[in-house]
């Protein structure tokens, strides 16, 4: 690969410092953190090095999304401006991947608008385990532009099979299987999914596998916790229908409001994730993952 294509920077904002401190190590890139100054009336005002070249790569992760959406619109065709001749996106969370089709006539289907928007503005982007539910894959949500999903499924996975004994992976809804599935592959592990209907922003029905949970270690592996309801209805469940023990690990850890305290309240024993958002459960680093694809891209 031409070394002009190879990252030769890396930007990032000061609250994900640590992840963009292990990225740009591993990616053997200078970091400069972007200086950010809130106007009175809200607006934001960004400041990049007064020159870059070659390939330039923004980590943002897009937890808490809105404002962040206008973070990275502003940094990617500021850093043109100082001489970047391609700008690459690490989002490890990508936001606004749920609402993937109108579920009512007149839904806005974000995932679509967002995915061309971040198009437009990247020549590339790297992400880990998108919402991709009823579609097959990202370049559907990005035809313009290279997007890469990876997934940190295997690695949870491996995380699991040396944490945790003869566990039984379970997936809290049907959307899960991707994650659990390979999440088990390379250690044989045993695994199932539950079927979920979700009523409202906080309220879930989950219907239990046939799968026999008794005494088991139950892990509850998702992409995400948002409110945590979804792993709160699975979780109480398992607990009720006699699993040894029940822990979760997710991808992304939003955890907004209450999400921690009140998994915690049913029993659930531990709680890890992977650094793509960071939180107080971050156990698998993605950097490596993240590393190796921008490097490719
Ligand atoms: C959607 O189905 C996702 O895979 C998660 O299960 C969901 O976003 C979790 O949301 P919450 O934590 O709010 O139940």
């Amino acid at each position: 690969m031409p070394a002009s294509l190879l990252p030769q920077a890396l930007l990032a904002f000061d609250d994900e410092q640590p992840l963009a401190q292990d990225l740009a190590a591993t990616l053997a890139v200078p970091l400069h953190l972007i200086e950010r100054h809130r106007f009175p009336d809200g607006e934001l005002k960004l400041r990049l090095p007064a020159q870059l070249q070659g390939t330039v790569v923004l980590l943002r992760s897009l937890h808490q999304p809105n404002e962040k959406l206008i973070e990275v619109l502003l940094t990617a065709p500021g850093a043109r401006a100082v001489g970047a001749q391609r700008v690459l996106l690490a989002a490890p969370y990508l936001a606004y991947m749920r609402q993937d089709i109108a579920f009512r006539p007149g839904e806005v289907v974000s995932q679509r608008h967002i995915g061309a928007l971040l198009a437009s503005t990247f020549d590339g982007l790297v992400t880990v385990d998108p919402h991709l539910h009823r579609i097959a894959s990202l370049d559907e949500v990005m035809p313009a532009c290279t997007a890469v999903s990876l997934s940190a499924a295997a690695l949870l996975g491996d995380w699991l099979a040396a944490h945790v004994d003869r566990p039984l992976l379970l997936g809290p809804d049907e959307e899960a299987a991707q994650w659990v599935e390979r999440a088990a592959q390379a250690h044989g592990l045993d695994h199932a999914c539950c079927v979920k209907q979700r009523l409202g922003d906080r309220e879930v029905e989950i219907a239990m596998p046939t799968v026999d949970v008794r005494d088991r270690a139950v892990v509850l592996i998702d992409d995400m916790a948002s409110t945590g309801r979804t792993l709160i209805g699975a979780a109480k469940q398992c607990l009720a229908l006699g699993a040894a023990s029940v822990d979760v690990a997710v991808t992304h850890a939003l955890f907004v409001g209450d999400a921690l305290p009140a998994l915690r309240a049913t029993g659930v024993r531990h709680v890890w994730s992977t650094d793509c958002v960071p939180h107080e459960s971050n156990a698998v680093s993605v950097v490596p993952l993240l590393a190796q694809a921008l490097q490719r891209l």
